[in-house]
């Protein structure tokens, strides 16, 4: 079958809703497809390289954000913590990796969410599911819950107003470690904050050191790059800002840098699968314990046929329990093809609990528990785990539990505010990457 933005719609759509208004829906994709671009080809092709050489194991990469961004959440104070908790987990482990690290936010597009029911139930009320704010909202009555094409224009303005700030913010020196209130961490306790603090004095001093010797204030010092994904899931968002750019071959979804598909849209023969196959953008795989070989190779196959480098970053989610038994086949099947792919480990989805008070979250002893499994099984397997794909928020919830200040399940309830699954808060989250940092460099 011909490749074209649109193909996909000969194939079947998981997870995808019916607009009653199908000409609402055309006059938004249509309008959409008319907007500038959130994202240029070339910062896609710079970030494909970057991941090609993370895949050799020279860079690392941080992928973090929300579960899913919120309309409401578009805020200053929200999108500043959670870019300085990125910059800050990234300097950690720049300095436990001596190596770039490639940061990319799951930001300015994250709105929407796959469900495992089509419908939740209250009481004797039935009605449709809640999939993210580009979809319907979250209120519990027919009105809130009904599938809105418009709201895909609100998440593009929304995407766009994000990255508009990020960009600003990492352009004028925000990431700038001679601004000592950006690099703070103030709410943070303990002995992750003692050691975070003595790594940020090492590199600011080595970094004078520079410049004090060349006698040049390096521009690198001032600004860093920060990507955008999500997860590609609503179609004809997707479709509306995929496009052909001057002087390139082939079409990119400029709506991100970095699209991913879901475990529960990754079918071979679905339209999700053949919609990122004619895209030129990184592609990310989510895999979890369902995953066989043969699914797995034949993505690769239809996604990657080109072998391209950087082209797909495979992220596994297997959960603290699983991954010994079910990590080790993928790796090797993927070495037999003779590829070399990034491995993420994403230790927050196959990890997702319930507490008997019926609230979702997540255990840090077991996040990390996976992460460093991980890390040991592909280097027992001549394998490379070259990044890390988190949940976070740069704010002080309560969602997981643990960390240094020992967050318990009676904890939950004093600042859970994920309307979907529980991040790690921002302290749990520079702790993680101080465990990342201390084990690559050969510690405990
Ligand atoms: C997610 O990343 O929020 C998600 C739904 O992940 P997965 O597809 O791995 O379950
Ligand atoms: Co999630």
């Amino acid at each position: 079958m011909t490749w074209s933005p649109t193909s996909w719609k000969q194939k079947p759509a998981t997870q995808q809703v019916g607009y009653g208004d199908a000409a609402a829906l055309a006059r938004v994709v249509d309008e959409m497809g008319r907007l500038p671009p959130l994202v240029t080809s070339w910062e896609i092709e710079q970030l494909r390289g970057e991941l090609g050489r993370a895949a050799h194991g020279d860079a690392f990469v941080l992928q973090g954000g929300d579960c899913a961004e919120s309309f409401d959440d578009c805020r200053s104070e929200p999108i500043a913590a959670k870019l300085k908790i990125l910059l800050q987990m990234s300097l950690v482990l720049v300095h436990g990796t001596r190596k770039p690290v490639v940061r990319i936010g799951r930001i300015a597009g994250q709105y929407a969410k796959p469900r495992s029911a089509d419908v939740e139930t209250r009481g004797d009320v039935t009605l449709p599911a809640y999939r993210g704010d580009i979809i319907n909202k979250d209120g519990f009555t027919a009105e809130e819950r009904e599938p809105d094409p418009t709201l895909m224009l609100r998440a593009y303005e929304r995407a766009g107003l994000t990255l508009n700030f990020i960009r600003a913010l990492t352009d004028g020196g925000f990431a700038d470690l001679h601004h000592p209130e950006y690099w703070d961490v103030s709410f943070a306790t303990g002995t992750a904050r003692a050691q975070y603090e003595a790594i940020v004095s090492s590199i600011r001093e080595s970094l004078d050191f520079v410049s004090a010797i060349t006698g040049v204030e390096s521009e690198v010092l001032r600004r860093v790059d920060v990507y955008t994904s999500h997860e590609a899931l609503a179609l004809p968002y997707e479709q509306a800002q995929t496009r052909r750019v001057p002087r390139r071959d082939g079409w990119y979804n400029l709506s991100t840098h970095f699209p991913w598909i879901g475990m529960r849209t990754a079918q071979l023969d679905g339209a999700h699968v053949e919609f990122h196959r004619g895209i030129r953008n990184p592609l990310g795989i989510k895999i979890g314990p369902a995953m066989s070989i043969d699914w797995l190779i034949g993505l690769l196959d239809v996604l990657d046929p080109d072998r391209l480098p950087g082209r797909i970053t495979l992220i596994h989610r297997m959960g603290a329990t699983g991954v010994q038994e079910k990590l080790p086949p993928l790796i090797e099947a993927v070495q037999r093809t003779g590829r070399t792919l990034l491995w993420v480990c994403d230790p927050m989805h196959g990890n997702t609990e319930t507490t008997p008070q019926g609230i979702k979250t997540r255990r840090f002893d077991k996040i990390v528990d996976e992460l460093e499994q991980s890390f040991a099984l592909h280097t027992r397997m001549g394998s490379r785990l070259g990044g890390v794909h988190v949940e976070l928020t740069g704010e002080d919830v309560t969602e997981c539990i643990g960390g240094a200040r020992g967050l318990a399940e009676i904890d939950l309830e004093r600042a859970y505010k994920s309307r979907v699954d529980p991040r790690l808060n921002y302290e749990q989250a520079l702790e993680m990457a101080m465990r990342i940092s201390r084990h690559l460099r050969g510690g405990a």
